[in-house]
């Protein structure tokens, strides 16, 4: 182990599994969670409610420095955490496909991610910290003890978030889904600040023919082996 307390990093693109793995390994291991993509997600919220333009760098990084938001459990292992923004419990409007699609525009820049960088790392608290995102291993937690990175088909991944969104009342078409996946892939690959790639020493997982209890068995004995 490389830091006290110890930090387990999982990236990878939309729909790749990483919300299940990250809290079913968080659940397991009794550690908190960094869900990242929730505050992207919650700066574009937060842009939209106060009328920023999402092109606005200045103003959004503005917004993401002060932006008031809190994590509460729900005592619910499938869904541990709600979430507040300034008071509102925005949950269910996070998870909608056009929150991922506004993260994605606001992620690139520099400014904002670095707005909220010190945020992110308040998320590493004792006992340990189960860490989901894009630049988890390779920006945020460069000295994380365990780096996985999973990954599966544009195919598979929309077809996934579309029984996601499903089971949670969340209209969309599939179609629309892949689209927005492909869009969110080459927007979060390709950008100039902290893009999605594997960490250099990042486990690489592909989940596209597997179950979530498979991949999360090949998690857990990677994660186990690093922290012994
Ligand atoms: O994981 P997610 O779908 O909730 O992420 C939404 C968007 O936020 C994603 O398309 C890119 C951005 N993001 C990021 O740039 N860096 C992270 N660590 C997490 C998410």
């Amino acid at each position: 182990m490389t830091s006290t307390i110890p930090v387990i990093a999982i990236d990878g693109p939309s729909g790749s599994g990483k919300g299940v793995i990250t809290q079913r390994l968080a659940t397991t291991l009794g550690f908190h969670i960094l869900d990242s993509g929730a505050l992207y997600r919650l700066i574009g919220l937060a842009a939209r409610k106060h009328g920023v333009n999402l092109e606005d760098e200045s103003a959004l990084a503005d917004l993401a420095e002060k932006l008031d938001v809190s994590f509460k459990p729900t005592g619910d292992a499938e869904d541990p955490l709600s979430i507040w923004l300034e008071g509102d419990n925005v949950t269910r409007d996070v998870r909608t496909d056009e929150a991922g699609m506004d993260a994605s525009k606001v992620a690139p820049m520099a400014s904002v991610r670095e707005a909220i960088g010190l945020l992110q790392r308040s998320f590493k608290q004792a006992p340990g910290l189960v860490a989901d995102g894009r630049d988890m291993g390779t920006v945020v937690f460069p000295d994380a003890d365990a780096k996985i990175y999973l990954t599966a088909s544009a195919e598979a991944r929309a077809e996934r978030r579309y029984k996601q969104l499903k089971d949670k009342d969340i209209s969309v078409s599939l179609h629309a889904l892949f689209t927005s996946i492909r869009e969110r892939d080459e927007r979060d690959m390709t950008r100039k600040v902290a893009p999605l790639i594997p960490a250099s020493a990042a486990a690489i997982i592909d989940s596209t023919s597997l179950s979530i209890d498979e991949v999360f068995d090949q998690v857990l004995a990677i994660v186990t082996g690093r922290l012994d």
